[in-house]
């Protein structure tokens, strides 16, 4: 991607509200400062101020989000490597996972996938590992920051590299994006999950969902992509929702996987 067509992209995300970045490694100074300008994030020298209770830091192992206020959740980072991601891989959770048979994987068939709304990126992680090649879109710049820095760890580490080089990250707004992309390349499914109110017992994704809330907020114009997600699938659209949640933009599904927490619904073109 040329630097124009990239800045270009960046402008149609919303506003980071200016999360600053810092590091307080001397040797990452100049890769900290580029990933700043690269996302356009404000820079913080270095010992000249103290960081705000909100900022990015780079460290040895990676991009994280700090909170620093009392009882705030965090640090924040995307990780594929090692932990709850990581313990998802080991354990070979596969094809028959109800994300899996939302997206009609079936054995000698993978799909391509486009995840509109990546996040962290685990869905997408996931699908990548059973064989998926998923584009990633992401328009919130830090959010977009982190998943980039997550999938280059990722890519460098054996375990994970087979899974990271399926994966493909398009920062910007889906809305504009999914309406953009090139015939040639319609993918057979579009996979939505904007922000929800967290259900799950895990205490770990609820501290991170948590701080990705306080980051980008509830994402109020996301019945806004059904439409253009439908244009651009070949046999499906999947949209994550609480369970016992009315269907998106009240447009009941062709069916549903329904879990105890979540389900799937899923909508046929
Ligand atoms: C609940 S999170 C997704 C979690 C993800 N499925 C995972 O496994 O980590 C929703 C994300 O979608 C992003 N998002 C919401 N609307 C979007 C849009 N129109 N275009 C691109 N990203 C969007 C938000 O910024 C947020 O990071």
């Amino acid at each position: 991607m040329s630097r124009t067509q990239f800045r270009a992209m960046l402008d149609t995300m919303v506003d980071p509200d200016a999360v600053i970045l810092t590091t307080e490694a001397a040797g990452l100074v100049a890769e900290a400062r580029q990933v700043a300008l690269r996302w356009g994030l404000a820079w913080l020298e270095p010992g000249s101020a103290p960081p705000p209770p909100l900022h990015l830091r780079l460290a040895d192992d990676g991009l994280s989000l700090w909170d620093t206020h009392p009882r705030a959740p965090g640090p924040l980072r995307v990780e594929f490597v090692v932990g709850a991601m990581g313990h998802r891989r080991r354990m070979g959770m596969g094809r028959r996972q109800p994300l899996a048979r939302a997206l009609g994987f079936k054995s000698g068939f993978q799909p391509k996938v486009v995840d509109a709304t990546a996040g962290l990126g685990r869905d997408a992680f996931f699908l990548a590992s059973i064989g998926a090649r998923v584009t990633l879109l992401e328009r919130h710049p830090v959010v977009a920051a982190l998943l980039e820095d997550g999938l280059r760890r990722a890519l460098l580490h054996p375990d994970t590299h087979p899974a990271a080089q399926r994966l493909t990250l398009r920062p910007g707004d889906a809305k504009t994006l999914l309406g953009q992309w090139p015939p040639a390349e319609r993918p057979h499914a579009v996979y939505l999950d904007p922000m929800h109110p967290p259900r799950t017992k895990s205490a770990l994704v609820k501290k991170e969902m948590r701080l990705l809330r306080t980051l980008v907020g509830d994402d109020g114009d996301s019945a806004d992509l059904l439409a253009p997600a439908l244009e651009l699938a070949t046999d499906r659209v999947v949209v994550k929702r609480p369970a016992g949640a009315a269907p998106f933009a009240d447009r009941p599904p062709s069916f549903a996987i329904v879990e105890q927490t979540v389900r799937f619904d899923v909508y046929r073109p």
